[in-house]
């Protein structure tokens, strides 16, 4: 029936449409990379390969100056692109050559460069800016935080937009450079390896690389009084932590945490494969947040999670998703449990090594203390919402996913799976189908309704995920 779409003449038509690829109409890229959770975030029609971020902070007014450069691919014939970002622009240059811009939307900046740019095409673009990051609001929030000696930002799924110009989305990942120049006496920390610091005219320059791919979101800064202590791991990869001078009665459990960095990442590697990336560590501003973040080979703690002593399970944590999230990254936000799911199930692993319980053991402590008429249950792990993107049931019943998955395919099959995938997403993007088919593909074993019931449904399962009769 479908040769009766075509009308007659219509050949003709195409005939005259048909003109050479190299003259279409170059378009604008789109403003969001069609994020199911968070439409605007990244942007369409380029990559972004690098990023130099070359700074100036003052803590005592949060004055922040920079140029970034950013080193991309057009992936499309563009009239104009968009980066995300929120501070106040005072120049930009596309291929050295003025582009003129404008702000939109809520983080958009609109670029047009002088000429259109072909499809394929590498360029560089330089921004220049300034802004007070902490007093720019979005729904009354700031990624950016003021400490009693300096400044922090680390938050998820956004936080690049408060100090760096990017194609902020996890999907597009590039390496850094950072050279952040503060007054003398205050150091600053970010992701990677620190270079040589220089000091003139009273401001000391701190340059980081980090050299392997990383999301927008896991790139870090921090500015302040720090000790900084560094070492290497018993493999031979170097351990940078940083600890504010100024973390009260918390100093000797959040070293006592910390410190233990090296050990943690050298046993997680003998679980989960080859650690990926060059450098590692750790950091605590003194800040009165409450959370932590696997900021990409150094992540970020807060004081108060050490507050009733060492906290090394919160540490196993964060450097679990060196692996889950930041290797391999979320296609789409609501992937979020390929980290979380994971990162908890690490937590399950520790506990059993250090004798406080089990993975089975924890797991039937989570299935029969939840009662099925609990919240928790009617959260979909593999998919929960953008507001329930980081509640418990994505981590806590995403790990007994988990293991409901060790029990139905073995512990030899199940840290194949795991291993196999970190190896198969190396510094790429995956999503939980991407992982349900693998996990199906090694253990030769259809997973569809066992992934269904602990990932999907929205009632507690009827048996638990350590039951040899489970889905
Ligand atoms: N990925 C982080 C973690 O589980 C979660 C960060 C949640 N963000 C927040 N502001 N609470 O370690
Ligand atoms: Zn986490």
């Amino acid at each position: 029936m479908r040769h009766r779409l075509i009308v007659p003449g219509a050949a003709a038509v195409c005939l005259l449409l048909a003109i050479p690829a190299s003259a279409a109409e170059p378009t604008p890229g789109a403003p969001g990379v069609g994020d199911s959770y968070y439409p605007d975030s990244g942007n369409g029609g380029y990559h972004v390969s690098h990023y130099d971020l070359r700074l100036k902070y003052q803590p005592k007014t949060d004055k922040l100056e920079g140029t970034a450069t950013l080193l991309a691919t057009t992936t499309q014939d563009l009239s104009r692109f968009n980066l995300d970002f929120l501070l106040d622009v005072n120049e930009v240059l596309v291929n050295g050559k003025k582009a003129t811009f404008a702000k939109s939307g809520v983080h958009e900046l609109e670029i047009t460069p002088s000429a259109a740019l072909p499809k394929g095409k590498d360029i560089s673009v330089v921004v220049r800016y300034s802004g007070t990051p902490s007093q720019v609001k979005v729904n009354n929030f700031t990624a950016w935080y003021r400490t009693p000696d300096g400044a922090v930002v680390a938050q998820e799924p956004e936080a690049a937009a408060w100090w760096f110009p990017s194609n902020d989305h996890p999907t597009d990942k590039a390496t850094f450079d950072i050279s952040v120049s503060v007054p003398d006496g205050y150091q600053t920390v970010s992701n990677g390896i620190l270079g040589s610091q220089t000091s003139k005219l009273g401001w000391t320059r701190y340059n980081w690389r980090s050299a392997k791919p990383q999301a927008t979101y896991l790139t870090t800064l921090a500015v302040g009084k720090f000790d900084i202590t560094q070492d290497t791991t018993a493999n031979g990869l170097p351990v940078l932590n940083a600890y504010s001078k100024d973390l009260g009665d918390n100093a000797p459990a959040v070293r006592a945490s910390v410190e233990r960095t090296g050990e943690i990442i050298d046993w997680e590697s003998s679980l989960f494969g080859p650690y990926p990336f060059t450098a590692v560590g750790g950091y605590v501003p003194n800040v009165k947040t409450g959370y932590a973040l696997e900021t990409q080979t150094r992540p970020y703690y807060s004081p108060s999670s050490f507050a009733n002593g060492a906290n090394t399970s919160l540490i196993v944590h964060e450097l679990a998703h060196q692996w889950f999230g930041d290797s391999v990254s979320v296609k789409d936000w609501k992937n979020i449990w390929i980290n979380e799911g994971f990162a908890t199930y690490a937590q399950w692993l520790w506990s059993e090594k250090e004798g406080e319980g089990t993975t089975q053991e924890l797991a039937d402590y989570i299935y029969n203390g939840v009662p099925a008429d609990n919240v928790f249950w009617t959260v979909k792990p593999g998919d929960p919402g953008a507001d329930k993107q980081f509640d418990r049931a994505v981590y806590d019943r995403g790990a007994l996913a988990l293991q409901a998955l060790r029990t139905k395919v073995g512990d030899k099959t199940f840290f194949e799976i795991l291993q196999g995938w970190t190896a198969a997403n190396k510094y790429g993007n995956a999503s939980v189908q991407d992982f349900t088919t693998f996990a199906e593909k090694v253990s030769g074993k259809p997973l569809a309704q066992l992934f269904d019931t602990w990932l999907f449904a929205t009632s507690k399962p009827a048996v638990s995920p350590n039951a040899t009769d489970t889905a």
